[in-house]
């Protein structure tokens, strides 16, 4: 990989990479048709790490589906796609560099899953170092996420350029996931609730009428009457995830429908 990338870099050309777990839908290609805009040549990767998923998380379940992943890449005429495995990315006998992640870190996603940042941060920058892009697009869906990547980056005193694509949605609003196919007919139905909830509630705090923990209550209690067990939804500063200011605000939910968890957020200003 570091090799192809050099080459690339000794004939003048721009790389940029999309790091996945595979399972690729529609979500990812966007991200995909982004990176072809940006450079010369676009890497993506597919990985399941499993450094970033919990002991009771879904690792040995999560959806391997290397063949249909391919086929639509090689569609949308990606350049390398890079496949690592576990004992590339962690051999064995050799020490793990963890990346130590920002406090607020701790929060949120990761109140739920201690320790799934410190897991991405880590394959990031071992998947960085190996692809040396000059721009990695990231999905705003996972909000923390960029948050954690950019923190990284900034840190390490990478040359990356660090982009957010927006959320890509099915029709009816819900986010595109790879855990949306667990869903069943009827919870399916009524996964779009997440996706109202946050419409409604940037509605509100535009208004000025409520405070920020009366939309917050509100909310929640919508969300639950609809089957979903509520981790969080929260109104929040998109920059430092602290408390809401005037503008810049970003609203994050986090849901379990059943099994599936389902994430969303939506900014406000
Ligand atoms: P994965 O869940 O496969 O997602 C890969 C990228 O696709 C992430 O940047 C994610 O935010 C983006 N994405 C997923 N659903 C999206 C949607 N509906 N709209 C827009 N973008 C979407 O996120 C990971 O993998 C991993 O944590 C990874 C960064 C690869 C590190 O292991």
């Amino acid at each position: 990989m570091q090799a192809w990338s050099n080459a690339c870099r000794a004939k003048g050309e721009s790389l940029s990479f999309v790091p996945t777990m595979g399972n690729l839908h529609e979500g990812h290609l966007a991200l995909v048709e982004a990176a072809k805009k940006m450079a010369d040549k676009v890497v993506v990767s597919i990985y399941v790490n499993p450094m970033q998923f919990g002991e009771n998380e879904d690792f040995d379940k999560y959806p391997r589906t290397e063949q249909q992943d391919l086929e639509q890449l090689q569609q949308k005429q990606v350049d390398v796609v890079f496949m690592p495995d576990s004992a590339e990315m962690y051999p064995p006998d050799q020490t793990i560099d963890y990346i130590a992640v920002p406090d607020f870190a701790t929060e949120l996603e990761g109140q739920t899953r201690p320790d799934h940042f410190r897991g991405v941060a880590t394959i990031v920058k071992k998947l960085f170092d190996a692809v040396q892009p000059d721009h990695a697009i990231f999905g705003e869906k996972d909000f923390q996420q960029c948050m954690v990547v950019k923190n990284m980056v900034a840190e390490h005193g990478l040359n990356i350029e660090i982009h957010a694509a927006p959320i890509v949605r099915d029709e009816d609003g819900l986010a595109k996931s790879s855990r949306n196919q667990y869903l069943t007919p009827e919870q399916r139905k009524q996964a779009p609730v997440l996706y109202q909830s946050l419409l409604a509630a940037r509605q509100k705090v535009l208004a000025e009428t409520l405070n920020y923990s009366e939309i917050e209550s509100q909310s929640i209690d919508f969300i639950a009457k609809n089957s979903f067990e509520v981790d969080y939804f929260v109104i929040r500063d998109a920059t430092t995830l602290g408390a809401p200011r005037e503008q810049n605000r970003v609203i994050l939910v986090a849901a379990k429908l059943g099994i599936p968890r389902l994430l969303d957020n939506l900014r406000v200003d």
